[in-house]
């Protein structure tokens, strides 16, 4: 309790609740389609090792149902989306006359693209997510319109894309040229925003485990995105739920695509480094 009642004003203390033991993460094992084993829980990365020893994906924090809803594809409604994606990656579009499986072969092939993304692309210049390698191919490589960046299309394909990597550990880069934009998404990480005041850590990191109104806080890992949610019935793309987080603390939000989102997914992401790509996920 005293790392957040320290830090925090009337607010956070009236809507944080501690609830004891039955707040705590569940003690159970992920297993998708009894063969993907998903790591869940493990030793923080070295560079969170001040803040805390665990990472933990936000699958241990949801209830029964919702967690058995990701142990099957067929009970998993975001792989309806994944599947849409594979008939997308084998149709042309663009002005080439290209699909993605012309050049990139079956989609299976991108296995371990996704716990390394985002990561600094060299021909580019700068950090990229994998929205914007994406939309790169579309309008370098097919001469196709870009996707909007958190619309259908896209994330329709960041789902069939994780869901080939599933099992994979996080494995984001935050040294070498990476650094500067991860040090940019850290100090948003740890801004307040808002009325309310509340940084990314106030929630995910001093309260992971307590209760807010009628939600059990997670780590705010990203390993699970997208997630299918059952609040809103579809794919959530990793930097709506960014928007929607800073928009909950009552401040005006970074877009998504933006540098600031992108430096926070950067840092975030490497918050989870040593979890599974466990993507499409459920959530509520
Ligand atoms: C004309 C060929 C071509 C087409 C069509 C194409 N790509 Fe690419 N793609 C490339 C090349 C070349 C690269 C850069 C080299 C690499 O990383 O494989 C790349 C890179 C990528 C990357 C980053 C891979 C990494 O390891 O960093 C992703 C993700 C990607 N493409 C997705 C797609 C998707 C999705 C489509 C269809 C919407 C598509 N590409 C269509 C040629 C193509
Ligand atoms: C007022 C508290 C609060 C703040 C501040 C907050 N969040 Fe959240 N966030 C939540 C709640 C509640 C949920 C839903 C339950 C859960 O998974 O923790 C959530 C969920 C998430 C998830 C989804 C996790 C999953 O496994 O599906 C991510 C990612 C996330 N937040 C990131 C962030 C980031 C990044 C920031 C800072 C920009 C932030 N949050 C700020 C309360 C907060």
């Amino acid at each position: 309790m005293n790392k957040f009642t320290k830090g925090l004003g009337a607010c956070m203390t009236a809507i944080i609740v501690a609830s004891g033991a039955m707040a705590e993460p569940v003690d159970d094992t992920l297993v998708i389609n009894e063969e993907i084993e998903i790591v869940t829980r493990t030793a923080a990365p070295a560079h969170l090792s001040d803040v805390m020893d665990e990472v933990m994906s936000g699958w241990l924090f949801r209830g029964e149902e919702t967690r058995a809803m990701e142990m099957d594809d067929f009970d998993n409604p975001g792989m309806i989306f994944v599947e849409q994606a594979e008939d997308v990656w084998n149709t042309a579009d663009g002005t080439e006359g290209k699909s993605c499986a012309d050049c990139h072969g079956e989609s299976t092939e991108m296995a371990g693209v996704r716990p390394v993304y985002p990561k600094y692309v060299e021909a580019a210049g700068e950090v990229r997510t994998m929205e914007m390698a994406i939309n790169d191919c579309r309008e370098n490589r097919m001469g196709a319109e870009e996707w909007k960046y958190v619309g259908n299309d896209m994330v329709n394909m960041t789902a069939l894309l994780a869901s080939v990597s599933r099992g994979m550990p996080v494995n984001v880069a935050i040294d070498g040229p990476a650094q500067s934009t991860w040090e940019q998404g850290k100090d948003i990480y740890y801004t307040r925003f808002g009325q309310l005041e509340l940084s990314c850590s106030n929630c995910h990191e001093d309260n992971y485990g307590n209760m807010i109104r009628a939600d059990h806080l997670s780590q705010g890992q990203i390993n699970g995105f997208p997630t299918y949610r059952l609040k809103n019935t579809k794919l959530n793309a990793v930097q709506d739920r960014f928007k929607g987080c800073i928009r909950d603390t009552r401040a005006e939000t970074f877009a998504p695509g933006s540098p600031e989102f992108v430096a926070l997914e950067l840092y975030v992401g490497s918050r989870g480094n040593g979890l599974s790509v466990e993507g499409p996920s459920v959530r509520n």
